[in-house]
């Protein structure tokens, strides 16, 4: 990366302002966690509720000393393995941290980010960032820096550049516990890196852990039932078989029955008769079609159909691409 960008990206930041950083998940809009207007800044930038709370990220493993209270055996394990890389992992809270970034949770979101520019931006700066994806409120989220350029047009941002994201989607979160020497883990969000990935390892290291499934939903904020969305609605069709005909009888007298909105996030829907379908292709590599998946979104959306249309193929099960199909459902208007 041209020092001079980062050098304008480390300016922009001490003067309390955002900046769009790339990783290997997804773009995020990064500020500095020391200064609370940079804070404030991408919450009001974003118009992101200030219920959702933040993931800081770091370049180095001593970063996380005023981030965290402790990073038991366990997390130690996990990032020895795991980072750099797309697993965020939800750790008790330094007292110390700015509790606007954790919407006021006794717990931190930290990630250490497997992309080059992400990781000098960090250490130039000094300090870990907090960034969460760098789109509007329940809106898709960006895998190039001309994603985050169009997103926040109006608000002028500056955005470093560092390619297509690799990963295309956003973290694994994992809420680990430590309790009297007893390892709890929980995935709050799906993603890259597997609940099979995270047993195998800690198995293979000796390293006791239980996972559970129901977490308490204050341990959880921010999974609204709608997220992701585009500008034109998504449909899903769980029936590859039916046809094109029959599915556009069947959105339209599913219209009238969508809600505005669902928990702040307006629901898209199709404006009139529907004509123009668009479909959706994903590569049969559960990776590479993760990859493209926002980038296709927006391309579609783009072209302006009356909607886009998906269907899952039989072939779309099975662990690696569950995350996939978490987004694509809450991205979703209607799922037929
Ligand atoms: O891949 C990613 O994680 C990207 C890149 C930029 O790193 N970031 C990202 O941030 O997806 P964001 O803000 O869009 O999603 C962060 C989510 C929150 O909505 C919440 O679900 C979870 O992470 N989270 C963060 N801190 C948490 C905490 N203390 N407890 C529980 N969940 C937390
Ligand atoms: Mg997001």
């Amino acid at each position: 990366m041209k020092s001079a960008e980062i050098s304008k990206a480390v300016e922009l930041l001490a003067k309390g302002q955002v900046v769009g950083m790339p990783t290997e998940t997804v773009y995020g809009l990064a500020a500095r966690i020391d200064l609370p207007a940079g804070i404030e800044a991408i919450f009001k930038t974003k118009e992101r509720p200030f219920f959702d709370p933040l993931i800081v990220h770091v370049s180095e493993l001593s970063q996380l000393q005023n981030v965290t209270a402790g990073f038991p055996e366990v997390a130690k394990a996990l990032a020895d393995k795991f980072w750099p890389g797309p697993l965020t992992m939800v750790l008790p809270k330094n007292a110390k941290l700015n509790s606007m970034i954790t919407s006021g949770l006794d717990s931190v979101g930290v990630r250490m980010p497997a992309h080059p520019v992400a990781l000098d931006l960090i250490r130039a700066v000094g300090v870990p960032l907090a960034a969460p994806s760098a789109n509007k409120f329940g809106k898709t989220s960006p895998t190039s820096a001309a994603h985050v350029r169009q997103e926040f047009q109006k608000e002028n941002v500056f955005v470093l550049e560092g390619g297509d994201s690799q990963i295309g989607i956003e973290s694994t979160v994992l809420l680990v516990k430590e309790n009297g020497g007893k390892n709890t883990l929980s995935v709050l969000r799906k993603g890259h890196v597997l609940r099979s990935d995270i047993e195998k390892y800690l198995s293979s290291q000796g390293i006791a852990f239980e996972f559970v499934e129901t977490v308490d939903k204050k341990e959880s904020p921010g999974h609204m039932k709608h997220h992701y969305m585009p500008p034109v609605p998504l449909i899903l069709c769980l029936d590859p078989k039916k046809s094109l005909e029959d599915l556009k009888k069947l959105i339209q007298s599913k219209m009238s029955e969508l809600p505005d909105k669902i928990e702040e996030v307006a629901i898209v829907k199709p404006k009139g008769e529907i004509h123009n379908i668009a479909i959706m292709k994903l590569s049969e590599d559960p990776l590479l079609a993760t990859r493209s998946f926002y980038a296709q979104l927006r391309d579609l959306a783009a072209q302006k159909p009356d909607c886009i249309l998906l269907y899952k193929e039989v072939a779309h099960s099975g662990e690696r691409w569950e995350s996939l199909y978490d987004r694509v459902n809450k991205a979703a208007s209607l799922i037929v």
